[in-house]
């Protein structure tokens, strides 16, 4: 298995630099601090964690759309080129992005079929004619009728906005597409249909994909691979499958037992207590440590790195090894109500 990665981060880093008032010192916020990770062609990454944990930035690096403090991007098997250069614009057309809210991202003066269809124009794709028909076949692929090629913006809903932009996006056959909380912004009910419609397309046109989300359901129903992310690091990654089977880290462990199980009562729930994570104040040893039940001295003074704990499972916590029983076993308690970062709930009925 030597397949090139579609995408691929090494020790990735976005610092960036804010001054709080005229005379206020700057300071410095690692909003993404060494990120590595590949993503195979035709295959889905979802990247999960809380807000302010570098999920966007870390998107926004992965298509060049801002330079990395530190580290290498290789999009199909070659550097990214520089912002703006003709280069980085013809790898522009193989990536694209989508994100939460799109009303932000369409224009409302345009009929939705001119802004789906600008791609393909810009790109000079087909004669006019070819493009009003590949328009209206898109349009049919995400689930909309042809003639609503003719609808501005604000006659859709918000499910119908984000298929005119998912169609958009998939207009110039990109090898890649970042979702960066695609469907934070939709009704539940509609999310479903939305994430059932990604999947489609990343199966049917073998698109690779990186899906950025908050919510754990949502990224367990697209991904083949999970990144958790805490504090601008990834503290977890591993097949979706094992991320929910066997998490090792007790900030996944917790995520995962927020996550309700069809069928299931949702019981032995752990709470995350604490501050949530600040990137300018980042603490000493595992950033995680003054939320975790299980730390123990070392975890406040040494930064763990990430492990392989099983065959494709990585996590970076001390008290998981490459034992995976012994991982289990060490984090055994955390399961137990310990501590006061977590607060055990039981099963609602
Ligand atoms: N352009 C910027 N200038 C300064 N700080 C920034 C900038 N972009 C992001 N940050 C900071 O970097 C950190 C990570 O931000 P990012 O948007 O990547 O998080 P996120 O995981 O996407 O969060 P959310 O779930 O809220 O979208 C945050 O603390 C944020 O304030
Ligand atoms: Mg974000």
């Amino acid at each position: 298995m030597s397949m090139t990665p579609m995408i691929e981060a090494s020790d990735l880093s976005k610092t960036y630099f804010s001054r709080h008032g005229l005379l206020g010192r700057q300071t410095a916020v690692h909003a993404v601090d060494g990120v590595s990770l590949a993503v195979a062609p035709g295959t889905t990454l979802g990247i999960v964690g809380e807000s302010g944990s570098g999920k966007s930035t870390t998107g926004r690096l992965l298509l060049g759309l801002e330079p990395p403090s530190a580290g290498q991007v290789r999009f199909d098997g070659a550097p990214m080129p520089a912002l703006e250069t003709t280069e980085w614009r013809k790898y522009r057309a193989r990536m694209q992005l989508v994100f939460q809210d799109p009303l932000a991202a369409l224009d409302r003066r345009l009929t939705i079929g001119a802004q789906i269809g600008e791609p393909l124009a810009i790109h000079a794709i087909g004669s006019e004619a070819e493009r009003r028909e590949r328009v209206a076949t898109l349009l049919q692929a995400v689930g909309l009728r042809r003639d609503q090629a003719a609808s501005y913006p604000h006659e859709l809903s918000g499910g119908q906005r984000q298929r005119v932009v998912i169609a958009r996006a998939i207009a110039s056959d990109p090898q890649l597409l970042v979702c960066d909380e695609p469907v934070s912004a939709l009704d539940v009910s509609i999310q479903a249909q939305v994430v059932n419609l990604l999947r489609d397309l990343q199966e049917t046109r073998g698109i690779t994909m990186v899906f950025i989300s908050h919510d754990l359901k949502v990224v367990r129903n697209m991904s083949d691979r999970v990144a958790v992310m805490y504090l601008g690091r990834i503290v977890e990654e591993a097949s979706s499958d094992e991320i929910f089977r066997a998490p090792q880290h007790p900030y996944t462990r917790a995520l995962v037992s927020s996550v309700p199980v069809p069928g299931t009562a949702l019981k032995d729930r752990i709470v995350l207590q604490g501050e949530p994570p600040n990137p300018a104040a980042r603490p000493a040893g595992c950033a995680f440590h003054p939320r975790c039940a299980v730390a123990v001295a070392r975890c406040r003074e040494e930064t763990p790195t990430l492990q392989v704990v099983a065959s494709g499972h990585e996590a970076a916590c001390h008290l998981v090894s490459g034992d995976p029983l012994a991982g289990i076993a060490n984090l055994g308690s955390a399961a137990a109500p310990v501590g006061a970062a977590f607060t055990q709930t039981s099963a609602s009925p």
